[in-house]
């Protein structure tokens, strides 16, 4: 048609499973997607009138999912991975995690680790992330680079840090200050899938000055932040001795002006006051629930259910390395088990959290960072996993639903047989 410009069409068929809410499972069995410029434009059963040449993907049997996303994970702790997880948080820290990152001043060493931590967030599924870098600029960058050409979507913090930290990893407030500035500037070019995130890295990792000066970083760019909030007991008494004026640990960072409304996430939250309970909902906070690195570092169990039930936003992270793996069904397992001994705990007073409550936090916990992303509506971007369980092999039948059960609390990862974002089946990283 005179003056139409052409769209780039693309169809997908298979079985579409996605959680539509917390409490509905939505499931679209043999059905055909058309994409749409990399976004969804319809789902059904009917075969959309396309051009011939429109190309089409059939996955015929197989599970086509939302893709997983990670909303806290710590790409410069890969290589520590199942290390030093006797300890609890603030030893671990001193003892595992900032010999660890001090190694990422050396520009090989960090792309060596980032390109494993890129193939294995392809491998697993999670196609969008929210990442703690180190202290370290040039590394930061880097890795914002190497997302940026897997075609893997994030945000990407350079952290900020200048107290408690040996000499080997410090920086002063004004050093801080100035190399954030330049990242952020550098950053730049990485704008369209990568994004930069205001990192502090817990309060008792940061003076006074470095967090007012943050504060100011945050309302010029208008930029997101994630930090730590309530991860151990012993952190909430450090918050207290080091803040002395603050009722608690989320006022430190109110009153430097770091938690923009809808735009924070804080990892953890198990240890939260009532006072803090109110002031996350107002101020629309993502907790990343990070159930495998809460169990690891005994640092407690959240209570996940309740919070969703109360209308929080909140989604799962896997907190390499207090996490030991970057794999979301491994912290899907750990989110239930976690949340079944706590349910036990509590007399079965409250029910664990059911399968598609998990697929949800899972799949859209994220949703005020990757508001895109997450489901299969109309508007959407065109991101899925395919799952390929070879249940056509097994000696019984199984429904769609038990096949997406099997798949998320039993299968091996290597079901994930490809990966789409935009509707561009993204290509294996180079390690
Ligand atoms: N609190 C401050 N730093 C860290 C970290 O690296 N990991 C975890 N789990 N908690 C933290
Ligand atoms: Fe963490």
């Amino acid at each position: 048609m005179k003056g139409q410009i052409e769209m780039k069409q693309e169809l997908f068929f298979g079985n579409w499973l996605s959680a539509a809410t917390d409490e509905k499972l939505e499931i679209h069995e043999q059905s055909w997607l058309l994409a749409e410029d990399g976004k969804i434009k319809s789902l059904g059963k009917e075969k959309p009138q396309v051009a011939e040449s429109v190309r089409v993907h059939n996955f015929g049997d197989k599970l086509l999912i939302p893709p997983f996303s990670d909303l806290h994970l710590h790409a410069v702790q890969a290589m520590n991975c199942g290390l030093g997880l006797d300890l609890t948080l603030l030893d671990w820290l001193k003892t595992y995690t900032y010999p660890e990152e001090s190694r990422f001043a050396d520009p090989a060493y960090a792309e060596a680790v980032f390109r494993r931590v890129i193939h294995e967030l392809w491998k697993f599924g999670s196609l969008n992330s929210i990442i703690f870098s180190s202290l370290h600029k040039e590394a930061t960058l880097l890795l914002m680079k190497l997302l940026q050409e897997a075609g893997l979507r994030a945000y990407v913090g350079k952290v900020n840090m200048d107290r408690l930290s040996p000499d080997y990893l410090h920086e002063s407030a004004e050093e801080s200050l100035a190399a954030t500035r330049e990242w952020l500037e550098e950053s730049r070019a990485y704008g369209a899938l990568v994004k930069p995130i205001i990192t502090p890295r817990f309060a008792p990792s940061c003076t006074d000055q470095l967090l007012e000066g943050l504060g100011l970083i945050v309302e010029d760019y208008d930029l997101p932040l994630q930090s730590h909030l309530n991860e151990t007991p012993e952190e909430v008494a450090l918050v207290h001795e080091l803040f002395p004026r603050a009722q608690n640990y989320l006022e430190v960072y109110e009153h430097f002006g770091l938690l923009p409304r809808g735009k924070t996430v804080m990892a953890h939250c198990i240890y939260n006051s009532r006072e803090e309970e109110a002031f996350l909902l107002e101020k629309q906070i993502t907790i990343a629930h990070c159930p495998s690195s809460n169990m690891n570092i005994a640092s407690g169990i959240s209570r996940i259910r309740d919070y969703m039930k109360e209308g929080f936003l909140i989604g799962l992270g896997s907190d390499i390395s207090g996490g030991e793996s970057l794999s979301m069904q491994q912290v899907i397992k750990d989110a239930l088990k976690s949340s079944a001994l706590l349910s036990r705990k509590r007399k079965l007073t409250v029910p664990p959290l059911s399968l598609n409550e998990i697929f949800y936090l899972a799949t859209r916990g994220g949703r005020a960072f990757f508001p895109e992303s997450g489901g299969f509506e109309e508007g959407l971007s065109c991101d899925f996993l395919v799952i390929d369980d070879e249940v056509d092999k097994l000696p019984r039948q199984f429904s769609l639903e038990e096949r997406l059960h099997r798949f998320l609390y039993y299968a091996s990862p290597d079901e994930i047989t490809t990966r789409v974002l935009a509707a561009v089946i993204l290509p294996e990283p180079q390690l």
